[in-house]
């Protein structure tokens, strides 16, 4: 009996991680979500029901788990080492003359070089044991890295076991987690609009992703990676048989399920190396992530073996890098821009500067903090760098340019737009003007509310807003919805067929899910996700506004934050009067009522400890969509208390009052009754 299950589990793992490749590394889907979703359940329900057949790789580890305190250290098998740079053609002709030296060959034999990309991301060691994926871990110093294998098994295109019957004893399998631009650039858009911190670049955004000591943080992030190296190889008792040159050794981590790069190439000679490097540089701007150069590789490992080392770097290759997207300019001018929110964010103008590609005329300088720690004054040469297609940023300053002329700069006290009070909280790095009626902050909440993720007014851009605030026309975000035909004819631009176009985009957001209504209004620490599940949860705005901070907190994934944040948006009676305005006009959509039996109804549960496959949130929506409630304090009033593991105080009172206790399996028995 066991058996079969075990049989049954040990299936069920192997076609989703089947699926997973197709999804995630071949980019071609093999079946629907759905159908992904119920093998997944599936498998979930039977570890739930034999916790002891679990697979030590099971695809369900892939939702992360208990967050840790620190990483612990890994030390790599063989360390990983660094690579010598070209940046010129010149370099890297020095480089191909000094391998012939070392290898001791003829000056005018060309050589076999693989060249493929530098992928601009953060290195990491796979170590596969007998094909099993067993640890993860950081470069670190080279020769200690921090173990990240419970971050890392959340990447969907990384196999958790190797697809090959002949797996070596024990391999280190070297490359690069990366974070797609668009990935990127849509974690930075959520960020901003949590008003929590943006990264830089796609680089630091996969780096702050994986070293989160909460795993599901991790696990909600896009993060893909690319493997190209070798490290330790113990073949053992195995058949497995090494591969005689790293293009070779690259397709067999294909084979085996890796992810590994498209555009590489054998070249013979230094030649043919340079036109793949200037090809790689005509569409470096088209790729989906980003690289900063090529690596160009002997190919044979054993001229890598013959070429040796330099202080911590193969001598047999070399990263030939493209310029970087930063340039020098000078900053003209500092501008104080008005958020939604009254956020004041300083821009520096700067004589307008190509960087990389792209040209660049203003950058952001965040905060007044970011500006005195940088020391950034109007007049000063500054570099600034662009990553993706984000506000390009002064990273750094040329004080050596400076010539004693340059102004340093202020937040004003009184906002530029309107000439209220600023006002910057203690301990806040933001000042924020005070303005009720601030026309800055009025287009920018509209500008929020139209956009793509939130209303999604298609035609109504930010010139639009501006043009429709500046004539008056829009003075309260239902003002959109009175709209007419003539009042559009009257603005610059706007002819016959652009003014219906528009009115039919309004006409089309009468009628928004109600999540794109609530992240519209552009409630500070509500993003889009946290918008869905209080759509989710409380079904109606009007339920929302009038929760208290305790019934706030009782929905999944809401943290006091975003609590508090809710209940001080809904005690100004100015946003009441709105919502009540804008309610006479559109119809959000409620979310589609459970299809579940209500068989919680009435119910309250307490979660506490971590359960072995549910996480919080994905428990709270199973309950409430059974018709239970989910409560954050155990009472009398509890019903059930679902306990995981490390429970603690609330599993005590719940024995004290004497509230029934469950574990996550006789949770999902009761689902199935
Ligand atoms: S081979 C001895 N190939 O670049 C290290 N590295 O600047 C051998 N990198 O630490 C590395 N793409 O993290 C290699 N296609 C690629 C790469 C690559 C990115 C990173 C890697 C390395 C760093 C060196």
């Amino acid at each position: 009996m066991s058996k079969d299950i075990k049989t049954k589990m040990q299936k069920l793992a192997s076609e989703i991680q089947k699926h997973d490749y197709q999804y995630y590394v071949l980019d071609e889907p093999s079946i629907t979500d759905a159908a992904y979703d119920q093998l997944f359940r599936e498998l979930q329900k039977l570890e739930v029901e034999n916790p002891d057949l679990i697979l030590p790789n099971s695809p369900t580890q892939r939702v992360g788990g208990m967050a840790l305190d620190q990483f612990q250290k890994y030390r790599h098998g063989i360390p990983m080492l660094s690579l010598a740079n070209a940046l010129t053609e010149e370099e890297f002709a020095a480089f191909d003359e000094r391998v012939h030296r070392v290898i001791d060959v003829d000056p005018n034999q060309e050589l076999e070089y693989f060249a493929e990309l530098k992928f601009d991301g953060l290195s990491i060691n796979l170590v596969y044991e007998n094909g099993s994926l067993t640890h993860a871990a950081t470069r670190g110093d080279g020769e200690t890295g921090e173990d990240v294998t419970l971050n890392i098994k959340t990447i969907r295109s990384i196999p958790l076991t190797l697809k090959t019957d002949h797996p070596p004893e024990k391999i280190e399998i070297r490359g690069e987690i990366i974070l797609a631009i668009k990935d990127f650039e849509r974690l930075n858009r959520d960020q901003l609009n949590k008003e929590e911190k943006t990264f830089a670049n796609p680089r630091n955004a996969a780096a702050g992703s994986l070293r989160q000591l909460d795993s599901k943080i991790t696990a909600s992030r896009p993060l893909t990676g690319f493997f190209y190296g070798l490290g330790e190889l113990v073949i053992g008792n195995s058949k497995y048989k090494l591969p005689k040159t790293i293009a070779e050794f690259e397709d067999q981590l294909k084979e085996w399920g890796l992810p590994v790069g498209k555009q590489k190439k054998i070249c013979k000679g230094a030649k043919q190396v340079l036109k793949f490097y200037k090809e790689i540089e005509g569409i470096r701007e088209d790729l989906p992530f980003e690289i900063d150069g090529v690596v160009v590789k002997l190919n044979a490992f054993s001229l890598q073996q013959a070429a040796g080392f330099v202080s911590r770097s193969p001598r047999g290759m070399i990263a030939f890098k493209y310029p970087p997207k930063k340039s020098v300019t000078m900053v003209e001018d500092i501008q104080v821009q008005v958020g939604r929110t009254g956020a004041l964010t300083p821009v520096a103008i700067v004589t307008p500067v190509n960087v990389g590609g792209v040209w660049v005329k203003r950058a952001t300088l965040h905060n007044q903090d970011e500006i005195n720690r940088k020391d950034i004054r109007i007049g000063d040469h500054v570099v600034i760098q662009r990553a993706g297609d984000v506000i390009p940023e002064v990273v750094e300053v040329l004080k050596e340019k400076r010539r004693g002329d340059e102004r340093k700069f202020l937040i004003p006290d009184i906002c530029p737009v309107c000439e209220s009070k600023v006002i910057r909280g203690e301990g806040e790095a933001v000042a924020r003007c005070s303005g009720r009626n601030c026309i800055g902050k009025l287009k920018e909440k509209v500008r929020h509310f139209a956009q793509k993720d939130a209303m999604n007014i298609d035609g109504l851009g930010d010139k639009i807003v501006e043009q429709l605030v500046d004539a008056g026309l829009v003075k309260k975000l239902h003002d959109l919805y009175s709209l007419e035909y003539d009042d559009l004819l009257s603005l610059e631009g706007f002819a016959e067929k652009s003014a219906h176009k528009l009115l039919n985009a309004i006409e089309a957001a009468r009628t928004p899910e109600l999540y794109r209504l609530i992240f519209g209004l552009g409630i500070r620490h509500v993003g889009e996700t946290t918008a869905k599940l209080l759509a989710q949860h409380f079904k109606s705005l009007k339920k929302i506004r009038s929760a208290t901070l305790e019934k706030l907190l009782e929905v999944g994934g809401i943290g006091d934050e975003m609590a508090k944040s809710l209940i001080e948006y809904f005690s100004h009676h100015e946003v009441i009067e709105e919502i009540d305005s804008l309610l006479e006009k559109i119809k959000p959509v409620e979310p589609k009522a459970s299809t579940s039996p209500q068989i919680f109804q009435g119910k309250v549960f307490v979660l506490t400890g971590t359960l072995p496959t549910l996480d919080r949130s994905g428990a709270t929506k199973i309950i409430e969509d059974h018709g239970g409630k989910v409560s954050s304090s155990v009472s009398k009033k509890t019903d059930y208390v679902l306990a995981g593991e490390e429970a603690g105080s609330k599993l005590e009172k719940a024995r004290e009052l004497g509230v029934k206790v469950l574990n996550e399996a006789e949770f999902q028995s009761l689902l199935l009754h």
